[in-house]
C-alpha cells in the first residue's frame, strides 16, 4: 500500500480522495489551511488508523518537507479557486497558487525517492480560445490571453503557470508529474460560497430563493461527478506513461445553465423563480464569460480507456440528497 499525500485535502476534491484512497487501504497525510476546506468534509475520517491531518499553510508550513519525503504519491489540490475569491484577492490567487506548487515542486527535486505528482490545472487555461472545430477542447489547443481582463483571469494564469513550471521541472530536474486539466468537477462536499453555480443554485431552489444565474444562462459547461474524477486523477497518476503530460478530465455531456437551474427546480420541486444578475453585479468587474466549456477526452482514454460512471442528472440527485439529509440533522 501507498504513502499518499493530499495537499488541500480538506476541501471539496480533496476529500474525496482522502477518503478513496483510506479505503483502499494506503496510509494518508493531507495538509490544509482551512481557507475555503473544511475539517467536516474529513471529520469521519480524522481518527482512521492510516490518517494523518496537518492545519498548515503550505506556502510555509515546515512539515511540508517531510510529508514529501514520506509520500508516494502527491495530489495537490490546495489553491485559491472560485471566481468571487479571485476577482477580490488577485493578489493572494496567483501568490498562493503559484507559491504552493512551486514549494511541492522544489521538495521533490531534492529528494531521491522517485515520488509521482498529479497536479491539477484547470479548464480555465483554455480562457478565450476560439471554440474549436466539433466543440471540445483539445489538450494541444493554443491558449490565448484576453489584454486588459488579467484580474478576472488571475487563477487561469495562476494554473498556466504552474502547468509550465511542473513540465519545466520534470524536463530539468527529472521529477515525475502528470497535469490533469479538470473541467466543472461537482459533488457532495462543494460549496457554493465562492461562487460554484451549482451548489449555489441547489441552495438556493431548497432555500425557495431566486435561482441567480449570471449572464444570459445560455453558456454551457459540462460537469464531472467528483467520484469519476478521483478514478480519473488515480489512472492517470499511476500510469507512468502520463509523465510530462496533460490530460484533459471532464465530462462530455454538455449543459446550459438555464438547463441546469431547471433540472434543479425540478428536482428540488422548488417554487423558486430565476433571476438574471449582469456580471457586474455579481462579479463588480466587467467580467467576459466563456460560452462553452466542454473537454475533447480522446488522449486520457486513449492512455487509461476510462469512462465515467455518472450521469449529470444522478450527480445532482446526490447532492441534493446530501444537502436535504445536511438540513434534516440541523
Ligand atoms: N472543482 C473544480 O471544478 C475544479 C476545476 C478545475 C480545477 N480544480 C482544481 O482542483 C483543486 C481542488 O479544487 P476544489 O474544487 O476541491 O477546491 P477547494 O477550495 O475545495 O479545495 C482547495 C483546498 O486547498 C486549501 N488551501 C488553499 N490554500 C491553501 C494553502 N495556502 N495552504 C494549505 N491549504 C490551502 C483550501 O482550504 C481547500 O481545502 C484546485 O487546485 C483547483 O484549482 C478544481
Amino acid at each position: 500500500m501507498k504513502n499518499i499525500l493530499v495537499n488541500g485535502g480538506a476541501g471539496f476534491i480533496g476529500s474525496h480522495l482522502v477518503k478513496y484512497h483510506l479505503d483502499k487501504g494506503s496510509s494518508v497525510w493531507a495538509i490544509d489551511n482551512l481557507s475555503s476546506g473544511s475539517l467536516s468534509n474529513i471529520e469521519p475520517v480524522l481518527s482512521h488508523k492510516n490518517m494523518r491531518f496537518t492545519q498548515g499553510d503550505l506556502c510555509s508550513c515546515p512539515e511540508l518537507q517531510e510529508a514529501v519525503e514520506w509520500s508516494d504519491r502527491i495530489y495537490h489540490m490546495a489553491a485559491v479557486v472560485g471566481q468571487y475569491n479571485v476577482v477580490t484577492y488577485p493578489v493572494e490567487t496567483l501568490s498562493t497558487n503559484i507559491t504552493t506548487c512551486e514549494r511541492v515542486l522544489a521538495l521533490m527535486a531534492q529528494t531521491k525517492k522517485k515520488t509521482r505528482l498529479l497536479l491539477p490545472s484547470s479548464s480555465g487555461v483554455y480562457l478565450h480560445s476560439p471554440i474549436p472545430q466539433g466543440g471540445a477542447n483539445i489538450e494541444e489547443e493554443m491558449l490565448s490571453l484576453p489584454s486588459g481582463h488579467f484580474i478576472q483571469e488571475s487563477y487561469c494564469l495562476s494554473k498556466i503557470v504552474n502547468e509550465v513550471m511542473s513540465l519545466s521541472y520534470v524536463h530539468e530536474k527529472k521529477i515525475h508529474c502528470t497535469i490533469a486539466r479538470l473541467f466543472n468537477t461537482i459533488g457532495v462536499h462543494q460549496t457554493g460560497r465562492y461562487g460554484m453555480v451549482v451548489p449555489r443554485l441547489i441552495d438556493q431552489a431548497l432555500k425557495g430563493e431566486p435561482l441567480t444565474i449570471y449572464g444570459t444562462g445560455l453558456q454551457t459547461r459540462s460537469f464531472f461527478n467528483v467520484h469519476d474524477t478521483v478514478v480519473g486523477l488515480e489512472l492517470l497518476l499511476e500510469n507512468p506513461e502520463s509523465i510530462g503530460q496533460i490530460y484533459n478530465l471532464g465530462s462530455e455531456e454538455e449543459c446550459s445553465i438555464l438547463d441546469l437551474a431547471h433540472r434543479i427546480l425540478k428536482k428540488t420541486n422548488s417554487s423558486s423563480k430565476i433571476q438574471y444578475v449582469p456580471y457586474k453585479e455579481a462579479y463588480g468587474i466587467d467580467f467576459i464569460d466563456v460560452e462553452k466549456r466542454r473537454p475533447d477526452l480522446k488522449k486520457m482514454r486513449a492512455l487509461t480507456g476510462f469512462n465515467a460512471s455518472w450521469t449529470l442528472d444522478q450527480t445532482l440527485d446526490e447532492i441534493i440528497a446530501s444537502k436535504r439529509d445536511k438540513r434534516e440533522s440541523a
